[in-house]
């Protein structure tokens, strides 16, 4: 391609030309190779704009080496799956029956699986043996890992590391799911807000949620926030097999967990899901936002008058069939 560009182009300032495009787009190329292509502020452009530039990027790097690009590799494939990992404990029986009843009524578009699953360590009460188990046959949603319940000893990298293990073998798909979520208990997920939102980004090295600071809107500067992250699925198995992680298990989890990423130099494609994603507007912080239609998460619900308040801000009973059985003002 480089040699074409040159014959032909004859006179000296279309040859500067093409001499200057060529050495920008080495110019892009080491810059992705370095890690360190700043997406702040292009975020801003859309989720278009994001997969328009890292296409590019990638297309231009590929270019010089592979003329013959596969067009499949650009078409979009339509079907998604995403594990939701909802982090609790087991004594947690309400919360559950609650978020099974808001995640059991959200209608998934054609093509989209997302498997909510609710994910705690070890049973320690005789209890727990009986209605945990019960759960498990009813609804079948539920993860226990092998760990003692702990606050920032661990949990989440046993999460992600165990995951690959779990799922081996089960005869499904492979990956068995493109993107791993953890979320907060008391964060609400638009589940079909958040695959149209993943849709037209790339479906490796991926890591996705409302980055820390709450003032902040670059991606590739410290981490992001515990009310729901997501990665794609060679990093949940880099996870499960990098000595990074296993070496630092201890701490605050979501911030250890940004700290992997940065020294294993990972996650070259970063997506800030702010303002999808926020907390719930009272009391205003900086990190909170008004209820608004462009939603993927909403956080920090920490009563039912605030679920309420955003259930109803998002009609989520508007399809509600009518009936003799019952009357609903
Ligand atoms: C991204 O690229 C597609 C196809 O080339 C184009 O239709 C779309 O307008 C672009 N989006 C932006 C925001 O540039
Ligand atoms: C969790 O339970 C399993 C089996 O019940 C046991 O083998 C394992 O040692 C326990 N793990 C911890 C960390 O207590
Ligand atoms: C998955 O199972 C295969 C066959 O049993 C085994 O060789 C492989 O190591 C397993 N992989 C993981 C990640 O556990
Ligand atoms: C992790 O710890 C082990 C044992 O302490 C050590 O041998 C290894 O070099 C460490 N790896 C990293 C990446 O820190
Ligand atoms: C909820 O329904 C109302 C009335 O039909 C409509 O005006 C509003 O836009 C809907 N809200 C959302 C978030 O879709
Ligand atoms: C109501 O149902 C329609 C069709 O099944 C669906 O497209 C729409 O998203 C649903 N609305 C809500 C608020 O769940």
């Amino acid at each position: 391609m480089k040699s074409q560009k040159l014959n032909r182009q004859s006179s000296p300032p279309r040859l500067t030309l093409a001499v200057i495009s060529i050495l920008f787009l080495t110019f892009l190329c080491i810059l992705t190779s370095i890690n360190e292509i700043r997406f702040a502020g292009l975020v801003k452009l859309g989720q278009n704009a994001l997969s328009n530039i890292s296409y590019n990027t990638f297309y231009a790097c590929s270019i010089t080496s592979l003329p013959n690009i596969d067009p499949s590799s650009t078409s979009p494939e339509t079907e998604i799956r995403v594990l939701l990992g909802i982090l609790t404990l087991p004594d947690q029986y309400q919360r559950r029956h609650f978020l099974r009843l808001i995640y059991g009524t959200q209608s998934l578009d054609q093509g989209i699986k997302v498997d909510v699953k609710f994910v705690f360590c070890n049973l320690t009460k005789e209890d727990q043996k009986v209605l945990v188990a019960l759960e498990i046959m009813r609804y079948n949603d539920i993860i226990i890992l092998n760990c003692k319940e702990n606050m920032n000893k661990g949990k989440t990298y046993t999460y992600f590391s165990s995951l690959p293990e779990i799922f081996n073998g089960t005869g499904g798909p492979n990956p068995p799911y493109h993107y791993v979520m953890k979320a907060d208990d008391d964060t609400y997920v638009r589940l079909n807000s958040l695959v149209e939102s993943l849709r037209p980004l790339p479906r490796d090295d991926l890591y996705y949620g409302y980055v820390i600071p709450c003032g902040s809107m670059d991606p590739f500067v410290h981490y992001m926030s515990g009310m729901g992250y997501l990665i794609s699925w060679d990093l949940v198995e880099w996870i499960s097999t990098s000595d990074i992680p296993k070496n630092h298990t201890e701490g605050p989890e979501d911030m250890i967990f940004g700290n992997w990423i940065r020294e294993g130099h990972r996650a070259k494609n970063r997506y800030n899901a702010k303002w999808s994603m926020y907390n719930f507007p009272v009391p205003a912080t900086r990190c909170t936002h008004e209820l608004w239609p462009n939603t993927v998460a909403v956080h920090l619900l920490k009563n039912q008058e605030k679920w309420i308040q955003t259930l109803k801000y998002f009609n989520v009973t508007n399809n509600l069939t009518q009936s003799k059985l019952y009357h609903i003002p």
